[in-house]
């Protein structure tokens, strides 16, 4: 039988003390709803993820805004490590062209603008890797898909892992219904996946062209099990938008909540909150996501009595990650400063977009 997630007690009092005099408000997030565990990790090796045949598109040319690209890798990133595989294993990843499209054009050499879909922009601004089966994401999933049970909704269709583990562990599912915004995603992998599945399979699968977020506020419909996984990665900027979902679906939730990589995306927002305040990092000169705006806040003014120690920059800095709703909707992420990044080039684009006065001589 499954069991509930333990009831989380994080304070119970309305008003917290922290440092000297600050007091911070609690945020009417219910983070002692037993069906959203803030703490449940899906970060859990297990490499029974990796050796399950799944079934993904072939590859796609790479033009348009999105293709499908599978390649032999030897090496992968598995959370915070590089690994040296033994012998290759193919990752299929569904490539996307660059966000950095949507605030730069390339000019000739006469200033003549070049058109958004010439291939030179792939060469300057490189694809980005949207989703895809790496050994993280295999894994990832594999701790959700053990949690399915009854009448599943999912956020986000990608690349069918997900509910490939969920029929693969047969797990004792009613029907699942999987929305997925971007209907080139559904066109590149719905019928490879679907004509995997037995005919009784078949018929538990409903996909909807849709958000998310409009169904869970539409539909009439309750879920035993709700997973999302609509972002990108367990960058902490997500994490509003995250609790902003988490809201969304509980009304609609029966039994339990999981999204993808929460409890990581939290676990940076308090590590680098540690290091902003040990590197005196200056957020005030930085546009920030509505936690980080919260987090910076809080610093200046506990900052005022000495610098807050450790503990009570972790206490704080998880509470705030915890308790800040908002649809992604209402701040651009990509302007907000993140220290999560892929690579060099990623932070230092990150930095100049995210600063609020450009770097001068004088600053
Ligand atoms: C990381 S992938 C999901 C991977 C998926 N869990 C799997 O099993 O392969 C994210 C997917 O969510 C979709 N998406 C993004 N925003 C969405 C939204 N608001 N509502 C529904 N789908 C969304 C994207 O188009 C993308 O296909």
């Amino acid at each position: 039988m499954e069991t509930h997630a333990p009831k989380l007690k994080l304070w119970t009092p309305k008003y917290i003390k922290i440092h000297g005099s600050v007091l911070i408000w609690r945020y009417p997030i219910n983070t002692q709803d037993s069906r959203f565990d803030p703490s449940w990790r899906d970060d859990v090796i297990e490499q029974e993820a990796i050796d399950i045949p799944l079934v993904f598109p072939e590859d796609t040319p790479p033009t348009g805004e999105i293709w499908v690209e599978s390649r032999p890798r030897l090496k992968e990133r598995l959370f915070n490590d590089d690994v040296e595989l033994e012998k290759p294993r193919r990752v299929t990843s569904i490539v996307k062209r660059s966000y950095m499209l949507n605030y730069y054009k390339i000019a000739d050499n006469q200033g003549n603008f070049i058109p958004l879909d010439d291939p030179i922009y792939n060469f300057i601004f490189q694809p980005k890797t949207w989703m895809n089966d790496s050994m993280s994401e295999r894994y990832m999933m594999f701790a959700a898909a053990k949690k399915a049970r009854g009448k599943v909704l999912v956020g986000g269709l990608g690349l069918a892992i997900y509910p490939q583990f969920v029929f693969y562990l047969q797990r004792p599912i009613q029907s699942i219904t999987i929305l997925e915004k971007n209907a080139t995603v559904i066109n590149l992998v719905r019928d490879t996946w679907i004509n995997s599945l037995s005919d009784e399979q078949r018929q538990q699968v409903n996909i909807i062209e849709g958000s998310i977020e409009d169904y869970l506020q539409e539909t009439d419909e309750s879920f035993d099990t709700i997973y999302m996984d609509t972002w990108e990665d367990a960058d902490p900027r997500f994490v509003p938008h995250l609790n902003y979902l988490v809201q969304l679906a509980l009304p609609k939730c029966t039994g339990q909540i999981q999204c993808w990589g929460y409890a990581m995306a939290v676990q940076s927002f308090v590590d680098y909150a540690v290091s902003y305040v040990k590197q005196a990092f200056p957020l005030e000169d930085y546009y920030l996501d509505p936690g980080l705006e919260r987090f910076s806040q809080w610093l200046q003014k506990a900052q005022k009595d000495g610098t807050p120690s450790e503990e009570s920059i972790k206490t704080v800095a998880r509470e705030i990650a915890l308790t800040t709703v908002k649809s992604q909707e209402a701040y651009d992420r990509h302007r907000c400063f993140t220290p999560f990044a892929v690579s060099y080039s990623d932070i230092q684009r990150n930095m100049v977009m995210s600063r609020k006065k450009p770097v001068t001589a004088e600053n």
